[in-house]
């Protein structure tokens, strides 16, 4: 694709989004179009249609979304439920009616029915009914799928979906401490912030709840490198795009206490305050036809992505220790979903 291309990156500021305009300007794209949610609400179709009408871009890539955990989505299902219906209807459509060649919309894992057969693969979408404590925003995620597929069967666009399963970012937004809303990563974001602040002696404990549940955890950067590589495909298909390992709450936070030299049993207190009702045990996905058909392989293993977290988190953790010493209080928000 030509490096003017203009490329419209809906959702650019958050966690996936970020990740995408990273990759985009390192490969020279330099048209690219952003709007915050404030400067665009895509819920709204007259605005989204009279931006489509303006700008007209080449190619759309559709990461903008509510997105939550466990918690926010049993507490929410009527906004995640609109939101992203919303959102994908508006941005699906009028890419469509105003000549966007290529389109992609980013789906997630939690598409998949909750008794899903593991590995996931792409066609085991719609097999079962989608897990009870997220299944409004599994039922848009579906729901934009199928629209993807359709516009491609009767209008012949390129519009294509990538499914994700949970992602770790290192590029800046998800250690805002003042914006905790990525869901999918609170877990793990709440182990790497807890264990750095113990290191530096900010605080003592961490409560948690289950830590059995089994994830298939990627980077972001890795993932949307794929993406890009559907993208350019002649022949719109859904890829499944994951490292094809899982690993426990529990593995991570070991892992975790281990790189900062603690013992992890002298600082985890398993409280049922915090248990969440367990979703599905395993989620794991089946990249095998994007690495087959894309020649995509994750760079960024398990390990590696533990380390870059605790780094950032480590550094963040010790301005904190060096603000309180002066003394000011500088409590960040309790990340809990
Ligand atoms: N994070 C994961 O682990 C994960 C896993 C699988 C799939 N995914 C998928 O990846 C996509 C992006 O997720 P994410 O983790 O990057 O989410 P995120 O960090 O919460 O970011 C959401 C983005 O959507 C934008 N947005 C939300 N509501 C909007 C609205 N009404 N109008 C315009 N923009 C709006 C936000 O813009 P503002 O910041 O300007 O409000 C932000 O840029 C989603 O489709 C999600 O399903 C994520």
């Amino acid at each position: 694709m030509e490096k003017d291309a203009k490329i419209y990156v809906a959702g650019h500021s958050g966690l996936v989004g970020t990740a995408i305009v990273r990759m985009l300007r390192e490969q020279g794209y330099k048209n690219l179009l952003l709007r915050t949610s404030s400067e665009l609400d895509l819920r709204r179709q007259a605005d989204v249609e009279a931006f489509f009408e303006r700008e007209r871009p080449r190619v759309v890539i559709l990461a903008a979304a509510r997105v939550g955990g466990i918690w926010a989505n049993m507490n929410n299902p009527a906004p995640f439920f609109y939101d992203n219906m919303m959102i994908q209807l508006n941005v699906v459509h009028a890419a469509w009616r105003f000549g966007a060649e290529r389109l992609l919309f980013v789906s997630s894992s939690c598409s998949y029915p909750r008794m899903c057969p593991q590995p996931m693969k792409e066609e085991y979408i719609l097999t079962g009914v989608p897990e009870p404590t997220n299944e409004t925003y599994a039922i848009a995620k579906i729901s934009g799928m199928k629209m993807i597929e359709a516009y491609h069967r009767q209008y012949g666009v390129r519009f294509f979906s990538v499914i994700f399963p949970n992602l770790f970012g290192c590029n800046g937004i998800l250690f805002n401490h003042e914006s905790p809303r990525r869901g999918e990563t609170f877990v793990t974001r709440k182990i790497t912030r807890a264990a750095t602040r113990i290191k530096v002696g900010l605080q003592e404990k961490v409560f948690m709840g289950n830590m059995e549940a089994k994830r298939d955890w990627g980077f972001a950067g890795d993932y949307v490198e794929a993406m890009w590589l559907m993208l350019q495909q002649d022949e719109p298909d859904d890829y499944v795009v994951a490292t094809g390992e899982t690993h426990s709450v529990r593995e991570f936070t070991e892992k975790v206490f281990q790189k900062l030299g603690l013992d992890w049993r002298a600082h985890v207190e398993i409280d049922p305050r915090y248990y969440r009702p367990t979703e599905v045990d395993v989620l794991l996905g089946d990249a095998s036809k994007a690495r087959k058909k894309l020649g995509w392989t994750p760079k960024v293993g398990f390990e590696a992505l533990i380390d870059m977290m605790v780094a950032a988190d480590l550094e963040q953790a010790q301005k904190e220790k060096t603000l309180k010493d002066a003394g000011f209080t500088c409590e960040p928000k309790r990340i809990l979903s």
